[in-house]
């Protein structure tokens, strides 16, 4: 099992390891010794596959279990689930040092995590990542939110777990799509902080290769965004290097109404989208930018780098919800626009321009300069 120590706030760890999920309860025991009872919030994919597992192993170490479960898809992490959780711990009779379980993908993570941050002022959780997103990802760093008509993400809180327990077989189970779509975000950890990274997947490019070497890519991007968090916990500064790609693959996420795209389809082309831009803009462009390889990278992982509908020859309606969705990125300021952009493969940089010149750089990509 390997251990990685986050030392935000208030600290926990990640650990890595094969058939963790059996040792869930002796697990949970030691980083939360006085709770009695959990409620394991998850989604309807996870019962027939894990569930029992985990509940079992909780019991056997004496705790309390209660299971919420929600439907699949990101149309879950609503304000009515939200509500529903906060009214279901409490006729359990959830205490303040009681906890709350996050066993699914990334949607499971954000939705329980905001409802253990919110409950009788915050209660501790765990988190146990069963998508490869959500292990390289959304279950490190503390990030809980809900949607809202307005946008994905925009109520929430920052809120760390007290702990993350992370079992790689758990992702044999996963549909090769969502395999790839975690892969993106594997693919940016390389692209934004470590060419020896890079240079490793771009040898283990299969899902066969990945799973033979699982714990150590797990441990690789987990402790480069644990670095990151440490140093900027609450998003003010270089954790922004981690929304490489996401800008514009948010803007794409949004026009395929979250559902055409997997987030990490979205952030793949985001991602290419962002090294053509970055190129245009002069920010990369040496002999050794290494922009080819990420191309080939993306593709052997099944991944988009280019949105079909944004081609020239539509109607423009596809265009300009994209122009109007990075208008609405957080990171806007006036008519400015701060992306991250790579000025070679392992070196992430924060750009801040006009908004218009990234767009028309865009613009270009899919031939309507
Ligand atoms: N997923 C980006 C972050 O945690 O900051």
């Amino acid at each position: 099992m390997k251990t990685i120590r986050v030392n935000t706030g208030r600290p926990y760890d990640i650990l890595i390891g094969r058939s963790l999920l059996d040792q869930t309860g002796a697990q949970c025991r030691a980083a939360l010794p006085r709770a009695k009872k959990m409620a394991v919030v998850t989604d309807s994919t996870v019962p027939p596959l894990y569930l029992e597992r985990v509940e079992a192993s909780l019991k056997q170490a004496g705790f309390q279990v209660l299971d919420c479960v929600v439907p699949a898809g990101e149309s879950s992490k609503n304000v009515e689930n939200l509500a529903a959780l906060w009214e279901k711990f409490m006729a359990f009779g959830l205490t303040r040092t009681d906890a709350v379980t996050a066993l699914g993908g990334g949607m499971v993570g954000d939705l329980a995590g905001f409802a253990a941050a919110t409950i009788l002022r915050g209660v501790s959780y765990v988190q146990i990542p069963t998508t490869l997103l959500a292990q390289v990802d959304s279950s490190v760093g503390g990030k809980t939110a809900i949607d809202l008509m307005a946008g994905k993400n925009l109520a929430g809180v920052f809120w760390q777990p007290s702990l993350v327990l992370m079992d790689p077989d758990v992702l044999n189970t996963l549909p090769d799509r969502d395999f790839s779509s975690g892969m993106a975000e594997v693919i940016k950890y390389g692209c934004i902080a470590d060419r020896n990274f890079f240079d490793f997947l771009t040898a283990h490019a299969s899902r066969e290769a990945v799973m033979d070497e699982i714990e150590s890519i797990l441990y690789t991007c987990c402790d480069i965004k644990r670095n990151v968090v440490e140093e900027d916990e609450r998003d003010t500064g270089l954790r922004m290097i981690l929304n490489f790609g996401h800008t514009i693959g948010h803007a794409f996420e949004r026009l395929g109404n979250y559902e055409t795209w997997t987030h990490g389809e979205a952030v793949a082309a985001g991602m290419w989208d962002a090294a053509q831009i970055g190129f245009g803009l002069g920010i990369s462009g040496g002999d050794d930018d290494g922009m080819q390889e990420l191309l080939n990278l993306l593709k052997a992982f099944h991944l988009p780098t280019h949105i079909d509908r944004l081609d020239d020859g539509l109607d423009g309606k596809a265009w300009n919800a994209v122009v109007e969705a990075v208008g609405l990125d957080k990171k806007n300021s006036g008519d400015e626009l701060t992306m991250i952009f790579l000025k070679r493969i392992g070196e992430a940089v924060a750009v801040t321009r006009k908004k218009d010149t990234v767009l028309e750089n865009l613009a270009a990509i899919y031939g309507r300069s």
